[in-house]
């Protein structure tokens, strides 16, 4: 076996050999990587045995904590068994367990799992189907053949879920690979587009989306939407009947309802699915992330009895979905997911997180106290806070003063490890984080946000 690299050879091959995701390298190459080697509960521990707060759940996907048993013993025992067998022509159990298990637990009306590995591949799928479906089952409908979104959406990075997305600096240079869409304005209360003040606009930005949708009805196939949250805008939280308003005008225009659940699923939000909370049952819903408890890439894109009977006919029909990965419904992402789902069970997590989620928003508060924080968001255990460079004005920071990396590279420094959409920085710890890690990771963020905000 090969020697075990020092700590300064992985820098050196660090530096030599990765690209990292979303990463100014050259910035990078000049720095000192943080290497993580071993995680325990809500710590990430580095090669140096330095412990850190994991206070983004590993970019949104850490549930139960790192080193969970449980999770840990599924994959040992799966891997005595098989690693991985596919599902072209063939099943494997955890693959059919996750499947029967999700459906139970998804919003009533979802009856079929069709499985990938990221969540944008889950967000492709949903839209290929939807794309499909209105072909073959309902040609009468009309040519329904693109999408609304709304605007500073995120689906993902594959070319598909980018064009269904909005962020200008992540999107802007693939224009010319994506294919046209419909967009609205999100219901951004922070900085409403129309200008008015929630409650009393009665959601007034639902009435564009109405008019987009009686003027486009016949070629939209879908309105892809990430419920209650839209996460990687800057955690934009939807007020309360916004969603399931969605719902009602995307059943009386006849489009299909696209939730994209891959952040806000598996309890994030208080509730295991987003859509629950307004008892809203989309036409497809993407989960990735948090299905696997935040231990191996798996993802699933779930949908009806009617949008999966359109698939259904005689071979020459051709009528199949001709869409699957090497790695769809791997026996090892399968396991762990229903380990994730047990500890769900056996630990009451949904519950024991209630009062979690009110010790979270007592402890935000105090944030708005400091001259530069903006607007604080809340739904369930995702927390961000928006810097301003003038609070009277709403003025936001330039890009270039980074002063979401600065308020993250000092918390960092202070032992909290976080990433910020900008100048917005959020707070989105594993589930089972206790009220004391809570309090010290807000007293960081908070301490982070003061000194750094100080000092031009
Ligand atoms: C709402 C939403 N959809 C899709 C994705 C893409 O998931 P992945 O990074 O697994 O491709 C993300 C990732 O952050 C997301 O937040």
């Amino acid at each position: 076996m090969a020697r075990k690299p020092s700590v300064r050879q992985l820098i050196d091959w660090d530096h030599r050999h990765l690209w990292h995701p979303f990463t100014q390298m050259q910035e990078w190459e000049q720095e000192e990587p943080l290497i993580i080697e071993r995680g325990k509960g809500s710590y990430l521990i580095d090669t140096e045995g330095k412990r850190y707060l994991d206070g983004i759940s590993s970019i949104w996907v850490n549930l139960h904590g790192h080193g969970h048993p449980t999770l840990d013993r599924a994959i040992k025992r799966q891997l005595d068994k098989i690693a991985h067998s596919s599902l072209f022509g063939l099943s494997n159990p955890p693959a059919i367990q996750l499947a029967r298990a999700l459906i139970q637990i998804a919003p009533k009306g979802l009856t079929r799992v069709f499985y990938s590995d990221n969540g944008s591949t889950a967000v492709e799928i949903a839209l290929k189907m939807a794309i499909q479906y209105w072909q073959q089952r309902r040609p009468d409908a009309g040519p329904k053949q693109t999408f609304l979104h709304l605007r500073l959406a995120y689906h993902g990075d594959t070319v598909g879920a980018v064009s269904v997305g909005n962020i200008e600096l992540f999107h802007s240079r693939f224009k010319s690979l994506l294919f046209p869409t419909l967009e609205a304005d999100p219901p951004y209360c922070y900085r409403c587009p129309l200008n008015l003040t929630y409650p009393s606009c009665q959601m007034a930005c639902l009435d564009p989306i109405e008019q987009i949708l009686k003027e486009h009805h016949r070629e939209l196939a879908g309105f892809i939407i990430e419920p209650l949250v839209q996460a990687a805008a800057g955690m934009l939280t939807s007020p309360p009947g916004y969603l399931k308003r969605v719902r009602e005008l995307c059943t009386k225009y006849d489009v299909l309802l696209i939730a994209d659940e891959v952040a806000t699923g598996f309890g994030r939000t208080g509730k295991m699915f987003a859509c629950q909370h307004e008892g809203v049952t989309p036409d497809l819903m993407a989960i990735s992330k948090g299905l696997t408890g935040g231990y191996m890439p798996l993802a699933a894109t779930l949908t009806t009895d009617e949008i999966y009977q359109g698939f259904l006919g005689k071979y020459e029909e051709f009528k199949t979905f001709f869409h699957g990965h090497s790695y769809t419904g791997n026996p090892l992402g399968c396991a762990v997911a229903l380990a994730n789902l047990d500890v769900f069970k056996k630990e009451k997590t949904l519950a024991r997180l209630q009062p979690k989620i009110k010790t979270m928003a007592r402890l935000l508060r105090p944030l708005r106290g400091l001259p530069h924080v903006g607007d604080i968001r809340q739904r369930g255990f995702i927390a961000a806070v928006e810097l301003v460079e003038e609070r009277r004005t709403q003025k936001p920071y330039p890009l270039e003063a980074r002063m979401g990396h600065r308020v993250t590279q000092e918390a960092r420094r202070q032992g909290l490890l976080l990433r910020p959409l900008g100048h917005i920085i959020v707070l989105m710890p594993p589930l089972s984080t206790d009220v004391s890690t809570l309090a010290r990771m807000m007293a960081i963020l908070h301490r982070s946000i003061a000194t750094v905000t100080a000092s031009p």
